[in-house]
């Protein structure tokens, strides 16, 4: 079946509905260039870049892809100069506090990826509430992925084999690519089908390196903050004319 979108600065904006990505996942980069090229502040970037948030996970629901996941903070990121770290901290705090009530009113499920124990307080005490309070809907899984690194969810995960392992809970010989999918944060879902990265940079940035194996890539030179419905539309026609083959299927 074929859906035609309300955009009208694409041509020939007709995309499979039938063949969507189930998981879509998205590197937000680009909110300081955006800035700087405005001659504002970064900070500003960051700001419109909540926007940009508030309007994918809108077109992901108005398109019917079930699970978003995006990358919001890494674990890297803290080696920014301190001011920003604060601010990008306060304003997910912020987002968070004004946006729980539309999330439960859009049926959204909402999940945080990362080492969260490394957080403010604050910011916990707002994702567990917000976690609590979306737990039960269903139209649109989403993750925010915050202090969050592939590497480091690999360590974390071999931790927790380890553990199963000393304590007998497991042997080294069962020990295959399920175990290590299991003690992912990521562990309850698909992985990602198609990722996209704004603001051009051809790297992945330590993002979902373990689940992201067969993901098709999609990297856009707009900026963050510009991200909007046609660049999505653009992304998925692309992500359709790809043939998937995971290693195995000749053509
Ligand atoms: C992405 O935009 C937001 C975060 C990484 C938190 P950047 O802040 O990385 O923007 P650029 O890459 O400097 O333009
Ligand atoms: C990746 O962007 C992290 C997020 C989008 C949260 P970065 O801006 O941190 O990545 P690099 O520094 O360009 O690799
Ligand atoms: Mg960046």
């Amino acid at each position: 079946m074929i859906i035609i979108s309300n955009c009208k600065n694409i041509k020939n904006d007709l995309f499979d509905k039938n063949e969507l990505p189930q998981h879509l996942a998205i590197i937000m980069d680009g909110n300081g260039r955006w800035a700087e090229k405005k001659g504002l502040p970064r900070s500003v970037g960051h700001r419109e870049g909540a926007k940009a948030v508030k309007r994918v996970i809108a077109n992901c629901i108005h398109f019917n892809i079930p699970i978003l996941t995006l990358f919001a903070f890494s674990t890297e990121n803290w080696k920014r100069p301190k001011n920003e770290v604060m601010y990008l901290l306060k304003l997910f705090e912020r987002v968070l506090s004004k946006e729980k009530a539309n999330l439960i009113k859009d049926n959204i499920k909402i999940n945080f990826i990362g080492r969260l124990n490394d957080l403010p307080d604050s910011l916990n005490e707002k994702m567990n509430e917000l976690f609590e309070s979306t737990k039960k809907n269903n139209k649109l899984i989403l993750n925010i992925a915050i202090n969050y690194g592939g590497r480091a969810e690999i360590i974390d995960a071999l931790k927790a084999i380890t553990i199963k392992i000393v304590e007998k809970k497991l042997n080294i010989e069962e020990i295959n690519e399920n175990t290590i999918r299991d003690n992912l944060y990521t562990h309850n879902l698909p992985d990602p089908d198609l990722l996209i990265r704004t603001a051009g940079e051809m790297r992945i940035s330590n993002f979902m390196i373990w689940q992201i194996a067969y993901t098709e890539l999609w990297v856009t030179p707009v900026f963050w903050p510009d991200f909007d419905k046609n660049n999505l539309i653009e992304a998925i026609k692309n992500f359709q004319k790809r043939v998937r083959k995971y290693g195995g299927k000749i053509q």
